[in-house]
Order: structure tokens, then sequence, then C-alpha cells
């Protein structure tokens, strides 16, 4: 049997409740199509940070680094600066693996209220390693009247034109329409480049409809038209916002999957839910377990399993449809696990 080797971090918060529900469905869908998950877990988390001053310990990533993917639950705790596990632990996993792309899927399963009604079957990629989110810049004059800072933002050719087709080609597999997310007529130099690579990449891909949209008006038309689009790709801030704006529009953050994605597959691809670690109702057992499960089946189509990660998909779609089982930010009474036994007894 084929088994693959995959480092867990459950993180903090309900990332502990949400992480083993998702290993738990994905061994049952290996064991329906002949493969395997062997799990390392490791602590790293805020908890860890309170603990021993750093999210993961030196020499974390090489460890990582055999590993076939890497399963997150999520990390963040009330008293940790967010920037600290931001940059202490996602970022340095999503750079030293060339996560690039940061594939995000939105669907409004039937059978879950949402504030729009109409039909959503989206996905966001947000470029992972560059544009807003860089280290270079600074501070200076602390403390005094000129106190100042600044951030410079980072747009390279190679590196949104590699999202960009990564963009392109979904969209060839999907219903063949493509929207970018730009601010062109603000932000002067980057998104105006951005611009010229996208039509420049978009020759290439003459089976893909595409548009440009400002990401202000684009927020407000995935709310109001959500129906209308099929994959979005934006920068680094742009795709962040999308994304968390797109999976209210489907009911709750709390269904949203996500994938970092090494598409080279030179180093292992991260998978996690979009949301944190929910200290508002972290040890209850009420968490909802949609996103993890379904950023679980996204790892194990990357793994080449593409028919068990539907499976795992449809499980989820079965269970919601029939209404009766459901977490409480659907509206429901469940908690995470009898969700989760739902969902494993739709997989059978
Ligand atoms: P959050 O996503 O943790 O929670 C936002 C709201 O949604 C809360 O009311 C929470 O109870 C609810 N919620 C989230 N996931 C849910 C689920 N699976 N089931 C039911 N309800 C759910 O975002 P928040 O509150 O802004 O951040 C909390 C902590 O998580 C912070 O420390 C933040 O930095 C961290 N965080 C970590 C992320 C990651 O690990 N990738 C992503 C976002 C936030
Ligand atoms: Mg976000």
């Amino acid at each position: 049997m084929m088994t693959h080797d995959i480092a867990v971090i459950p993180g903090d918060g309900i990332g502990h409740e949400v992480t083993p529900a998702a290993m738990e469905v994905a061994r049952a869908a290996g064991r329906r199509h002949g493969f395997g998950l062997h799990l390392t877990e490791y602590d790293w988390s805020c908890e860890r940070y309170l603990r021993e001053g750093a999210m993961m310990p030196p020499g974390g990533l090489d460890r990582l680094r055999a590993h076939d993917a890497i399963f997150l639950g999520a990390v963040g705790a009330p008293g940790v600066p967010d920037h600290v596990s931001l940059w202490g632990l996602l970022i340095p996993i999503r750079r030293a693996f060339r996560q690039y792309v940061n594939l995000r899927p939105v669907r409004l399963f039937p059978g879950v209220e949402s504030p729009v009604r109409a039909e959503v079957d989206l996905v966001v990629v947000r470029e992972n390693t560059e544009g807003e989110y860089s280290e270079i810049g600074g501070r200076m004059n602390r403390g005094f009247p000129e106190e100042m800072a600044v951030q410079q933002s980072v747009f390279t050719r190679a590196g949104v034109t590699r999202v960009l087709d990564y963009a392109f080609d979904l969209a060839g597999r999907r219903r063949g329409y493509l929207t970018s997310a730009t601010k062109s007529n603000g932000i002067v130099h980057t998104l105006p480049f951005w611009d010229e690579l996208v039509k420049e990449r978009a020759a290439e891909f003459p089976g893909v409809r595409w548009d440009q949209e400002h990401i202000d008006a684009l927020c407000a038309k995935l709310v109001l038209q959500p129906s209308r689009f099929d994959v979005i790709v934006g920068s680094n801030l742009f795709g962040d916002i999308l994304s968390d704006l797109a999976a209210a529009v489907a009911g709750s953050i709390g269904i949203a999957p996500s994938a970092n994605l090494n598409p080279s597959r030179e180093f292992p691809s991260m998978f996690e839910p979009v949301h944190g670690s929910a200290p508002d109702i972290a040890g209850q057992g009420l968490a909802n377990p949609i996103g993890a499960i379904w950023s679980a089946a996204m790892m194990v189509e990357h793994l080449g399993h593409a028919r068990a990660a539907e499976q795992i998909v449809a499980a989820i779609a079965a269970v919601l449809a029939k209404g009766d089982v459901r977490t409480r930010d659907l509206g429901g009474t469940s908690g995470t696990e009898q969700f989760t036994r739902a969902v494993l007894a739709e997989l059978g």
C-alpha cells in the first residue's frame, strides 16, 4: 500500500479539535482508495512560543522538508501578537518551500444559509510569497513627531507570471473564466505591472475568457453577484481579503479550506483551513471541522488521489444537504465530533 508521510501541526485553539477530525476522514478515504497516511505530529504553536520563546525549534523547516505534505490546524493565541505566529511559522513555511500559490475554493453547499441567495462555486488564487507581505521597509524616529514607517511591496516578473499561469491553467480546467483583482488606478507602479503581465499571460491561454476589476468594486460584486465568478487571481493582500470575504459569502469562515502549493513539487505543500484558532469557542468541541476536512481533501488530491478527494467533498455536501447534523456556526446544534462521525458514515 502506498503510504504518504504527513507533518501535522495542530497549532492552537480549535486547531487541536479540527485537525484530528480532518486526519481521521482522510485516513478513512485512504482505506477505501488504497493509500495510507503516516502522521508525524509537531507541537509548534503560540503555546510553544510562550513556553520556549519560539513558534518552532531551530532546524524546524529542515524537519518539515522531508515530509510529503504538511497539514496545519491554526495558530494564534490571546497574549501573543498575531505577527509572531504569522512570521514565526506560517510565512517561513510558505516562503522556504516556495508555496507560491494559495488556493482557496469557495462553494455554497445546498443546505447552508448564506447572506446571498445565489450559486457560488469559485476559487481564489492568491499570490503567496511576495507582493504586499514583504520584509522590505522599516521604522524610524520612534517616539518623535516625525515617527514613520515604510513598507515596500515587491512584484517580480517571475513571481507574478507563475501565479498567473497557475490561475489561467486552473480556469481552463474549470469554467474557463478568470478575473484579475487590481487597483492600478490608485497604485501606479506595481499594479499596472501586474495588469501588463495578466494581458501577456492571457495570450498564452486563448481558451480562457478574462477580465479585471478594481479590488473595491470586486468586493462589492462578490457580494452582489457571486455566481458570475470562476477563478479570481490576486496579489498576496488582495487574495487574502477576497478569500475571507468569499468564505463569508458561502456561509461561514468555518467551511473554507486552503492549500499553499509548491506546484513544481520540489518541496512539500501545506494544507490548512482558512479560519484561525477561534479562542472564543476553543476547547468546547463546537468548531466546524469542514474547513479542515476539505483542506485534507485538497491534500489527498495533491498526493494523487483525486477520486478520494472528490468523495470527501461529496460526503461533506451530503451531510449538509440532509441538514440534521450541522455545527452552531451554520445554525445547528451538533459538535465537531458528531459532524465528523456523520461525514465518516457518509464515506462508508
Ligand atoms: P478566527 O477565524 O479564529 O475566528 C473568527 C470567528 O469565526 C470567531 O468568532 C470564531 O469562533 C469563528 N470561527 C472560526 N473558525 C470556526 C470554526 N471552524 N467553526 C466555528 N466557528 C469558527 O479569527 P480571529 O478571531 O480573527 O483570530 C483568532 C486567532 O487566530 C488570532 O490569533 C489570529 O491571529 C489567528 N488566525 C490564524 C490563522 C491561521 O492559523 N492561518 C488565520 C486567521 C487567524
Ligand atoms: Mg486571512
